[in-house]
């Protein structure tokens, strides 16, 4: 097993284990004197692993109750939401107990805004089981749910007790997940670290398996690094959003259906980097996310993405901050105005 401690302001590790998830009981009884956990899944996750939580929780003690939401961003809105809260009440769970989001991002980002705002807090444990949400969206402290005006709108910054990461998990994602978070694995190559962006580069979507576990762990520390500097999302940690700007924007277009978020990155990053780097830069990521039957570009004109990037949460009054990586591995932040912004995407 391979462990990151997370110096955040509640600290915290992440456990890095091919089947860990059987171990999990074990591994959470070591945060916990409590005897109750609420493990909150969805009904894919949970029909493949939630009785293998439940079992390893049972055997170190532990006394559980399983809430399932259907599949998909879909589900993680307010009536979720509420009735997640209805749930955690009526199985008397209480501030001392833990809550366990098992399953992808949307598991953990409701999850964990419920175990933010029950009670006023209550420690929860993310045990993400698709690649995006073991190498971005469990480590950190994002959660969030979706209202009518847009994505991950109204959340809270909450730190996880303890993130484990199965990797064994990952044999049951169909290839478009594993792309999915192919792509962030990708962006965290080009703001931070060529060595990862070619270990990427030098496999494909059959093979990629045989590095996984590197692969996750330099991920997931790269995000620490980032996480540690800037925890409340005030400057540096902004360059995780590198391809995030259109990447939004064209997840927004298809309406959030048919379309992921690694796909809009994939794209994003490209359709960014293809105005501002010299093509060697654009030749390598292309190719790279080919390799992982990502998109590399778009043919929705731009006069009809650049209004969704208004809604971006990095934008501020009359200003947007976008990511560029003019060499792979090193990132910059770079504020300009809206109009500024649309002019050069137009060009
Ligand atoms: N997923 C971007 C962040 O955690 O800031």
């Amino acid at each position: 097993m391979k462990t990151i401690h997370v110096n955040t302001s509640h600290p915290y590790d992440v456990l890095i284990e091919r089947d860990g998830l059987k171990k999990c009981g074990e591994y959470i009884r070591t945060i916990t004197k409590s005897n109750k956990a609420a493990i909150i899944t969805d009904d894919i996750v949970g029909g493949l692993y939630a009785q293998t939580a439940a079992d390893s929780l049972a055997q170190n003690g532990f006394e559980t109750c399983v809430f399932t939401f259907p599949n998909g961003e879909q589900s993680k809105n307010l009536a979720t939401f509420g009735q997640i809260l209805d749930f955690l009440c009526e199985n008397s769970i209480t501030r001392s107990d833990i809550i366990i989001a098992l399953g992808g991002g949307v598991v953990g980002d409701i999850t964990g805004f419920a175990a933010a705002s029950y009670l006023r807090g209550v420690d929860f444990v993310q045990i993400p089981t698709t690649l995006l949400a073991q190498i971005d969206s469990s480590v950190g402290g994002k959660t969030a749910i979706d209202i009518k005006g847009g994505k991950n709108l109204v959340g809270a910054f909450k730190q996880p007790a303890m993130v484990i990461c199965d990797s064994n998990t990952l044999k049951t994602l169909s290839p478009e997940i594993l792309s999915d978070g192919m792509a962030e694995a990708v962006k965290y190559g080009m703001i931070r670290d060529e060595k990862l962006f070619e270990l990427i580069e030098n496999h494909d979507l059959d093979s990629i398996d045989e590095v996984m576990d590197e692969m996750i762990y330099t991920c997931i520390d790269i995000k620490r690094d980032v996480v540690e500097h800037d925890e409340f999302d005030k400057g540096e940690r902004m360059i995780l959003n590198f391809g995030h700007t259109l990447g939004h924007a064209l997840e927004g277009w298809h309406e959030y259906t048919n379309f992921t978020h690694g796909m809009g990155v994939a794209a994003g990053m490209c359709l960014i980097t293809g105005k501002l780097c010299d093509s060697p830069v654009m030749d390598r990521l292309q190719k790279c996310l080919v390799n992982y039957k990502l998109p590399v570009g778009t043919d929705i004109p731009m006069s009809e993405l650049l209004p969704f990037c208004s809604k971006d949460k990095k934008r501020e009054s009359d200003s947007l901050s976008y990511i560029v990586c003019r060499t792979i591995g090193k990132a910059e932040i770079v504020k300009v105005t809206v109009e500024e912004f649309n002019k050069l995407m137009e060009e």
